[in-house]
């Protein structure tokens, strides 16, 4: 039997994602995305902040890691996806933050390559859904939470993610915003649940948004257990 008091004072384990993530195409170029790893790092600091355990799996940022927690450094989304099924297991709530490339150069050229006449082509291929395997994969005892970085018909492809990665909160941001989103030190937030609930979090600064999205998932994830 589940003791009330056990699942409340429990310390969880979260495992965070940040960042880019970096996919090379020779020794001196490579495609990835204006990411600067802050909202994954807030979430991160605040993480600790409340008494819980974190790992950071982050994609290559300027960014000081959080005192406290147990930082991975990732460059590519394969190192990121092998990085993540290591620690998901032991994980209480996953939140996904990281920016991940969809597509990389189906070969990494070992030399430079050099500048020739006309266009040059680069065969993109996809990279594995990180999120997705993880929903493949969750327990009932897990929550599972992803974000959305859209630009249009933001809700319906939101939604679209969530269904697709049985996700149990997707956090949904509008990219096209230069106040908000990449790179800023505020966000604007709607969070749905996989009820199809909505929680809007007006523009904020991402460490009163961590903290508001920690109080709401630890919440989320002690009902869910009590139940069980
Ligand atoms: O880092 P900052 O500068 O602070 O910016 C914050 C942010 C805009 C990066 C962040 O708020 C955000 O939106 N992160 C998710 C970016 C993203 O990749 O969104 P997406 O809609 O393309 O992906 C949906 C979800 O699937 C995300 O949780 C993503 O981590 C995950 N994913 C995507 C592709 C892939 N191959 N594997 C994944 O796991």
């Amino acid at each position: 039997m589940v003791m009330i008091q056990d699942v409340i004072k429990r310390k969880l384990k979260f495992l965070v994602t940040a960042g880019p993530t970096v996919e090379d195409i020779d020794p001196v170029r490579f495609l990835s995305n204006r990411s600067s790893g802050k909202m994954g790092y807030e979430l991160a600091r605040t993480v600790i902040r409340a008494g819980h355990c974190v790992t950071l799996v982050s994609g290559p940022t300027s960014l000081t890691s959080p005192k406290g927690c147990r930082h991975v450094a990732v460059r590519s989304a394969r190192d990121m996806l092998k990085a993540v099924l290591k620690h998901f297991r032991q994980s209480d709530i996953i939140i996904k933050a990281a920016a991940v490339a969809d597509y990389r150069p189906q070969k990494k050229q070992l030399k430079k390559i050099k500048k020739k006449q006309g266009s040059l082509k680069i065969h993109l291929v996809k990279n594995p859904d990180i999120l997705k395997i993880l929903g493949s994969k969750k327990n009932s005892s897990q929550l599972l939470v992803g974000f959305a970085a859209e630009t249009d018909n933001i809700m319906r492809h939101a939604r679209k993610k969530m269904i697709e990665k049985k996700l149990d909160w997707i956090a949904i941001n509008n990219v096209s915003r230069q106040d908000i989103g990449f790179l800023s030190d505020n966000n604007e937030l709607i969070l749905m649940a996989k009820n199809g609930g909505t929680i809007l979090l007006p523009k904020q600064s991402k460490t009163k948004l961590s903290a508001k999205m920690i109080k709401i998932f630890v919440s989320d994830w002690q009902q869910k257990n009590l139940a069980c």
